[in-house]
């Protein structure tokens, strides 16, 4: 697993914004052949997403032949309410760029029969030829999507309830009250994750800094659902110098040395 410590969020984000594509660019996509994306949502990414705004903008990348599958859905809201991860993508992403809607795939936390819901979405996948890069975050308990505390490590598509902690870091966004909260959402499952050819997951600020000392020193556990990143052949963190509060000195010296060149400079596009 690479470990790539960059010195704060801004550069955190631009470096992550640069690699995705340098990715998409050298894939050569067409609508035949196209990139697929896994993105994540939560505030993690915003950079990322600003930053490959900005490269959209300045005619850097094109979305035209990506296609993209969202990690979650919060289940019985409304597409179009703020919170919900629907709404977010478009607001803080598609909107903004050439992709087409029809390659856009995020679960339908209104669907009639979510198991089915779920089941389909991962048959979405498979019929795309599997994903090439997975974007995630984590959450302060080092779930991934909304794989909680004790999810199977091997876990597909598939409806979750949410913890308490959950519920609870999710309330800022849902005017502090933890009533407002859904209580559970459709989330691909830790093996969706892991079967994508690679994994980049964005851990940024001291709230993650626990969660990051568990995921890089301690071994793989179903209680930090984001370890089974240890296993994947290409999992790469990419983290801000402030979350890196509670590993050992000689862990980030040690990253932080054997990731010399690439942080110094951005990823070729
Ligand atoms: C939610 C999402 C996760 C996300 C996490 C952290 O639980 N389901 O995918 O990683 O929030 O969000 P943030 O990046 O805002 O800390």
């Amino acid at each position: 697993m690479r470990i790539l410590i960059h010195d704060n969020y801004e550069k955190l984000s631009n470096w992550v914004a640069y690699y995705v594509t340098h990715k998409i660019n050298s894939a050569k996509p067409t609508a035949e052949n196209p990139y697929v994306l896994g993105l994540p949502t939560g505030s993690s990414p915003i950079g990322t997403y600003k930053a490959l705004i900005k490269l959209y903008k300045e005619g850097k990348v094109s979305f035209k032949n990506v296609v993209t599958f969202n990690m979650d859905e919060y289940v019985g809201i409304p597409e179009d309410h703020p919170e919900s991860y629907h709404y977010f993508m478009w607001d803080n992403l598609f909107s903004h760029v050439d992709i087409p809607k029809e390659n856009i795939n995020i679960l339908n936390g209104n669907a009639s029969d979510l198991e089915k819901e779920c089941h389909d979405y991962e048959e979405r996948i498979k019929k795309a030829g599997g994903i090439d890069l997975f974007l995630g975050g984590i959450g302060p308990d080092g779930h991934i999507a909304f794989n909680e505390p004790g999810s199977s490590l091997n876990s597909k598509t598939r409806i979750k309830t949410l913890t308490y902690d959950t519920i609870l870091a999710n309330s800022r966004f849902f005017d502090n009250d933890i009533n407002k909260v859904p209580k559970t959402a459709l989330t691909v499952g830790v093996g969706t994750v892991m079967s994508a050819k690679q994994v980049l997951i964005i851990i940024n600020g001291y709230k993650k800094a626990r969660a990051l000392q568990k995921v890089v020193e301690e071994g793989v556990n179903h209680m930090w659902t984001v370890s089974m990143l240890q296993l994947h052949e290409h999992g790469m963190i990419c983290c801000d110098d402030e979350s890196t509060m509670e590993m050992k000195v000689g862990t980030v010296k040690y990253f932080k040395d054997i990731e010399k060149k690439a942080l110094s400079r951005f990823p070729k596009i």
